[in-house]
């Protein structure tokens, strides 16, 4: 059993690109879920929202805010059954509040991750991973968290070298 997954969360619509707020057809997580999907040949699951964030930058924000102060474990779409045969996941998410969207919170309660590795990537506009790190420890115990990667969104279509060299490690 040798089989990757890529599970990410990423957002389209309004965002900031190099300080402007523009609207994204492809969120910045997905085009890095997609070159590590194309080193690894790994699977690419989407942790897409039963009920999305607003494509409005503002009211995205207030809604994600509110969900991370009450903790809120929202449910993402086509949840599969299990994640047995996986042995590597692949997390990547944007840093939202200084840590991972809610929706990636239930899906790592949601799944038994002992003895799996676990490889982080955040996308980020400057707070790197937060406490994303070490609430992915806290939360996936038994798991082996590897040293995550913090990939600048702006920067997420020119950073193929360092991610593809971060993805050989182990
Ligand atoms: C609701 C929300 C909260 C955010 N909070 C932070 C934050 O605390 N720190 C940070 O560096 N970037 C923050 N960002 C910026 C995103 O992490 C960054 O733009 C990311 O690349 C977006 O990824 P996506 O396009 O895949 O959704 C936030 C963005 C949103 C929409």
């Amino acid at each position: 059993m040798t089989k990757t997954l890529i599970a990410y969360f990423s957002r389209t619509g309004e965002n900031f690109v190099q300080g402007t707020i523009k609207g994204l057809e492809v969120g910045n997580t997905e085009i890095v879920a997609r070159k590590i999907q194309e080193f690894t040949g790994g699977d690419l699951f989407k942790i897409d929202p039963v009920v999305p964030y607003d494509d409005d930058y503002d009211i995205c924000s207030n809604q994600a805010r509110q969900d991370f102060q009450n903790q809120a474990r929202p449910e993402f779409k086509n949840p599969p059954a299990t994640l047995k045969e996986y042995d590597t996941i692949y997390l990547l998410f944007p840093n939202y509040w200084n840590t991972m969207p809610m929706h990636v919170w239930t899906f790592l309660e949601r799944y038994d991750f002992s003895n799996k590795t676990i490889k982080p990537l955040v996308t980020h506009m400057g707070s790197r991973f937060g406490t994303a790190e070490i609430d992915i420890a806290n939360v996936c115990k038994g798991a082996r968290v590897l040293k995550g990667l913090a990939v600048l969104g702006d920067l997420a279509n020119d950073s193929d070298a360092k991610i593809k060299s971060w993805v050989e490690l182990n």
